[in-house]
């Protein structure tokens, strides 16, 4: 039998990218591979999410006498878990936990990042069978390593990032991650269960013809955004249109597929939620990370997203992401 040793795995991949710095203690790539070890537990059951019905349903009890839990809860359970007994990681918070929670064990602690994540998102989707996601964040701690984590470590703006990444449950499941050097993407080989090297070096096209929006909440975007959004539906052949409107509801895929074919996606603030509905901390900046390392740009509409100085773990933000030029047509909108 053949091996196809074109396929470069995760931790071939990590770990080589560690050879160019000497000093480095390969505490990322460690992080990385309880990451994508967690992500594939989590795929396991997003695969069987259609049979929850006969199966059981969450909230009752398995054949193995287990709670049947949601699928939201049990990823979170999976990458509090594998962070949690790695040794790479000092604390975590996540969008399923109302505060950050510092792994206190003397191993833990002399670990030197932290980790946010929203272990599912796009849950209402799950039900109907499209594509769900998960989305993370790394930070080097700024607490002495050695000590507990404090809220400090998790409030830091998103420019101080070290790596972020998502992985999409999709027709293929794919985790995508970026460090300050780049954005590369890897395919689960279902087959024997590694994540392959299929998309090296990610870069955002300058411009696309997509834009993602949810129109229902057009009457609650402010005049700007509306007029913006006005030109998308007029733009013309010269004028590097027509756009398509494409918007799934889960923001992983929308975002990612904006990322690959060119694109600009949207969660404006609404007279309803000023704020939008994104959280900043575990799904705005991980991808204004990821969107400006492979070229493109991420505003709130006053402020770029990786400046912003978070207050809150779960505070929220308007958001708009995408192309680089597209983004610049919506600025001089967002501008007034
Ligand atoms: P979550 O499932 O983690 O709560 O997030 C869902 C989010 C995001 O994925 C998506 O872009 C957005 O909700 C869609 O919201 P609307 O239905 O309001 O457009
Ligand atoms: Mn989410
Ligand atoms: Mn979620």
């Amino acid at each position: 039998m053949n091996v196809n040793r074109k396929v470069q795995t995760l931790d071939e991949f990590t770990i080589q990218q560690l050879r160019d710095f000497p000093n480095a203690t390969g505490e990322l790539s460690h992080l990385l591979r309880n990451i994508g070890l967690a992500a594939k537990r989590v795929n396991v059951e997003v695969l069987k999410a259609g049979l929850v019905d006969i199966l059981g349903d969450a909230g009752t009890i398995n054949v193995q006498g287990e709670e049947v839990k949601k699928l939201d809860v049990y990823a979170n359970d999976q990458f509090t878990g594998v962070l949690r007994h790695g040794i790479a990681c000092a604390g975590i918070a996540s969008e399923e936990l109302d505060d950050f929670v510092a792994f206190d064990d003397a191993k833990s602690v002399k670990s030197k990042y932290v980790c946010m994540f929203d272990p599912l998102d796009g849950s209402s989707n799950i039900d109907v069978n499209v594509s769900i996601g998960t989305i993370f964040s790394v930070y080097r701690r700024v607490t002495e390593i050695g000590t507990v984590v404090t809220k400090e470590d998790f409030l830091q703006p998103g420019n101080q990032q070290v790596a972020a990444g998502y992985v999409v449950y999709g027709s293929s499941t794919m985790l995508v991650y970026a460090t300050r050097r780049g954005v590369n993407g890897f395919t689960l080989d279902p087959s024997i269960g590694e994540w392959t090297l299929s998309h090296p070096e990610i870069k955002c096209p300058e411009k696309g013809k997509i834009y993602s929006v949810n129109h229902g909440n057009f009457f609650q975007y402010n005049e700007n955004v509306r007029k913006y959004i006005n030109i998308c539906q007029n733009k013309t052949k010269g004028d590097g249109g027509p756009y398509t409107q494409r918007y799934i509801g889960s923001m992983v895929s929308d975002v990612h597929r904006n990322l690959i074919k060119g694109g600009i996606f949207m969660y404006p603030g609404t007279t309803d939620k000023p704020k939008g509905k994104l959280r900043l901390l575990y799904e705005c900046n991980p991808f204004a990370f990821i969107m400006e390392v492979a070229g493109g740009k991420a505003t709130n509409g006053r402020e770029r997203i990786l400046d912003v100085q978070p207050t809150e773990l779960h505070q929220r933000t308007p958001l708009f992401i995408g192309s680089k030029l597209m983004m610049e047509e919506l600025e001089t909108y967002l501008a007034g």
